[in-house]
């Protein structure tokens, strides 16, 4: 009923929203990048935000997170009797369930069976949230992560799911829109996990599906254009995903106001300036000032060897040159930055979600205030598969969109001791060998992050006739989903060979090359 009365409105892309209220799981941001990908606007809040936050959220529903208290505890989050007052449905997952059912009268406990790891439960035909998953006596495979568990199920509640530990794993109040899941849907192990949250959002809180790249694309540039009006806007364009979005995204919404700089520091990718500047400037036609920078990074790091000295060089200097250049440039009165929602909330704490972010990697921590703009941060609500996908949208190459992260101080944390440029031009080389090779051969997808590092040590080598003496590097690949944990990558060896071929052959200068098969920990990604 819900669903048709809402479904004949017509809706902006995010009129249909879902409050998720985080109790300090790992797996809250998966939640809301779930609702997502059901094509509904979601953002996550701290679970003791006020009852007046949750009225003027105007949620179509709400899903508590799983969290790792205990409800029995004496510091136990409960639920806020704002969110039952709200009479839109709720979802509670895990610690969710477990607070839900608390709060209405339900019985909770400690249990001996802690269920980590992988569950099968039996579930009930004929609710709206489970229904139609599995065939007639099979049991759904799903991901456990719980200590309590709810013994008695609060008035009005019916049991929809039972595992052998957790004889009530699910449980409905149908007539309440209430709902409480003790396994985790949001997490890919759960089977049907993705339809388990389109049922809740589309079927139970009658969410549409309007939250699309083209509507995300059309609300944002409308945003854009109402913040700034015929204001100018200047962007630090790194040639990496986000701000490359950024400036695509602000391109469409006010076309010639948005100016961008490109800093050339010498320590880019090879080719990197040029395809910068035919992307943006040659083919999306963007205003784009590119600086060439690099004498002046390269004398600031003259002769510095510390890791955390040379970022920190980096950092100023990179302050020091759009600065300077913004200075040239009149009447801008905005600063726009490539920050995104897991910047947002990863640096507040889940469980604040207040603090106003700005990337610290972007090197432009301080700007904004001491160049008196004001800030514009247009892919704040976005996660990064989302921006990936209106990037796509409005035109940037998929190529582009799909790069792995390049840290700001670029080939500056990848050689190791002081920077020279005749290193970094070794290095650009390598690398590029490496890239070329992991895309042509289809393995540049299968790994998160892939690079070469320079060692600025010689080893000997035999060409033809003679010995030589020449630099090492080391090729590094890594598979990571956060970048937190990471394990080396299995390339062939096949494929391993073909590259250290190619680069001892073609670039005079290298003559060893090895592959780092450190995990992450206790090595980290990069090597300085
Ligand atoms: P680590 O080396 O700490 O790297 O395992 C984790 C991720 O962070 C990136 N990284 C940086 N990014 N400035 C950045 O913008 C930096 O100084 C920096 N150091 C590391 C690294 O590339 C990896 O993706």
């Amino acid at each position: 009923m819900q669903a048709e009365r809402r479904a004949e409105q017509p809706h902006a892309p995010d009129s249909a929203r879902i409050l998720i209220l985080d109790y300090g799981s790992q797996y809250t941001q998966l939640i809301a990048r779930r609702v997502r990908e059901a094509g509904v606007y979601s953002e996550i809040h701290a679970h003791d935000v006020s009852a007046s936050t949750i009225m003027a959220f105007g949620a179509s529903g709400i899903i508590l997170s799983g969290g790792p208290e205990s409800v029995g505890g004496d510091e136990a989050p409960a639920v806020s009797d704002a969110v039952i007052a709200s009479g839109v449905p709720v979802l509670g997952i895990c610690y969710g369930m477990q607070a839900l059912a608390a709060k209405l009268g339900g019985v909770v406990r400690g249990s001996d069976h802690r269920e980590f790891g992988y569950a099968e439960v039996e579930v009930a035909e004929g609710n709206p949230l489970l229904h139609g998953l599995v065939g007639a006596g099979e049991w759904l495979k799903v991901w456990m992560s719980h200590g309590d568990r709810v013994e008695q199920l609060p008035p009005g509640f019916e049991p929809i799911a039972a595992s052998k530990n957790a004889p009530l794993a699910g449980m409905a109040d149908e007539s309440r829109h209430l709902y409480g899941l003790q396994f985790h849907p949001e997490v890919t192990h759960t089977e049907h996990g993705q339809r388990i949250i389109e049922h809740f959002v589309h079927d139970i809180c009658g969410c549409p599906s309007t939250w699309t790249p083209e509507n995300i694309i059309a609300e944002h540039i409308e945003r854009v254009r109402r913040d700034v009006g015929s204001e100018r806007v200047l962007l630090g364009l790194s040639g990496g995903v986000d701000s490359s979005v950024v400036a695509a995204l602000l391109n469409a919404a006010i076309g010639d106001q948005l100016i961008c700089v490109f800093v050339d520091n010498g320590l880019l990718r090879l080719n990197e300036g040029d395809q910068v500047m035919d992307t943006f400037h040659a083919h999306l036609g963007v205003n784009v000032v590119r600086v060439n920078a690099e004498r002046e990074f390269l004398d600031a790091l003259e002769g510095v060897a510390d890791p955390e000295e040379k970022r920190k060089i980096i950092g100023g200097k990179f302050i020091d040159v759009f600065e300077a250049q913004a200075e040239k440039l009149e009447g801008i009165r905005w600063l726009a930055q490539g920050t995104i929602y897991p910047d947002v909330i990863e640096s507040a704490g889940a469980a604040t979600g207040k603090a106003h972010v700005i990337k610290s990697h972007h090197n432009v921590g301080g700007l904004p205030d001491r160049m008196h703009l004001e800030l514009i941060e247009p892919l704040r609500d976005l996660f990064k598969d989302e921006v990936r996908k209106i990037g796509v949208e409005l035109g940037l190459p998929r190529e582009l969109v799909g790069r792995h992260p390049f840290p700001g101080p670029g080939l500056g944390v990848r050689i190791l001791g002081p920077v020279r440029k005749e290193y970094a031009d070794l290095l650009r080389r390598a690398d590029d060998i490496f890239i070329g090779e992991l895309r042509a051969q289809g393995l540049y997808d299968e790994v998160s992050q892939a690079f070469v590092v320079f060692m600025p040590v010689k080893s000997v080598g035999v060409m033809g006739d003679g010995r030589r003496y020449d630099y090492v590097v080391a090729l590094r690949a890594v598979e990571t989903i956060d970048f937190m944990t990471a394990r080396w990558a299995h390339l062939p060896y096949e494929f391993l060979d073909h590259v250290s071929r190619r680069i001892i052959n073609e670039i005079p200068g290298i003559s060893r090359v090895t592959y780092d098969i450190s995990g992450k920990p206790p090595a980290t990604i990069e090597w300085e």
